[in-house]
């Protein structure tokens, strides 16, 4: 990147998503100065058409990229992240934004489906399931332009694994966080159905998954701390820090 970049860190996340800028600019934290396409006048929806996280990733940094920082003065990163249902063969997956849509159940006027729409049909698909395991990727794609003067991409990765209860739990965050319960490390497996023991955590004297928290009744500082969105965006960082600045 140009030299005049050396300093605040200029880049564009390529995001409308209000929730997601709140938890990317807390993790990348000081450093950088963060902008998004409407700063630049683009404010339609960036099409994301691909059947791959990475490559809808790739597509919206790509779109706000040419636009908008091909002369090099800012760098571009865009977010994909999915939900993958190990019951539901991984679904909704990169499909995670239109579920409710996709089945004719997205309760906007122009059919479309709210986070709730979305939430309803995850718990009706799942009802019975004893396999509730679940976890949340996100891919981000970077792309900025490299000494020879040409784009050059880069992808980071990050994914929890955990669950997802029959019930909703919290109002933080946003979209699947009110029926998610991650993994913690360290944490206990939940006991097996009969195990003897008190009610709350069967009985075998510590905590225990089934007492955990979502992602919606966890403070932001928290969620960012283990979620799938906050290891990505460290590795971001941490790219950025070790071959940029
Ligand atoms: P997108 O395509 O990356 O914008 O996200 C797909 C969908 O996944 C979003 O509409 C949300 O419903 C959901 N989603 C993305 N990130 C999160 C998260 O951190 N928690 C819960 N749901 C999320």
């Amino acid at each position: 990147m140009d030299e005049t970049d050396i300093g605040e860190m200029k880049l564009i996340f390529a995001t409308n998503n209000r929730h997601k800028l709140e938890e990317v600019s807390a993790v990348l934290g000081e450093g950088y100065e963060l902008l998004t396409p409407a700063d630049f006048g683009i404010t339609e929806d960036i099409p994301e058409t691909c059947d791959t996280l990475e490559g809808n990733a790739l597509q919206k940094a790509r779109y706000v990229f040419d636009r908008v920082a091909a002369d090099g003065r800012f760098a571009v990163f865009a977010d994909d992240t999915g939900l993958e249902v190990a019951a539901l063969g991984g679904a909704p997956g990169v499909r995670s934004a239109r579920y409710a849509a996709d089945a004719g159940e997205g309760s906007r006027p122009d059919g479309g489906g709210t986070f709730d729409d979305n939430n309803r049909l995850l718990l009706r698909n799942l009802e019975g399931a004893a396999d509730r395991s679940a976890r949340f990727r996100t891919v981000i794609a970077l792309i900025l332009r490299g000494d020879s003067g040409r784009p050059e991409e880069y992808l980071f990765e990050g994914r929890v694994e955990g669950r997802i209860i029959d019930e909703y739990r919290g109002s933080g965050g946003f979209g699947y966080d009110p029926v998610f319960v991650p993994e913690v490390p360290g944490m206990p497996e939940m006991p097996d159905e009969g195990d003897e023991g008190d009610e709350r955590n069967g009985g075998r004297g510590d905590e225990t998954r089934c007492d955990a928290e979502t992602f919606a009744e966890m403070s932001a500082e928290r969620k960012n701390a283990i979620s799938h969105r906050g290891r990505a965006v460290e590795r971001l960082a941490n790219f950025l820090k070790n071959n940029i600045v």
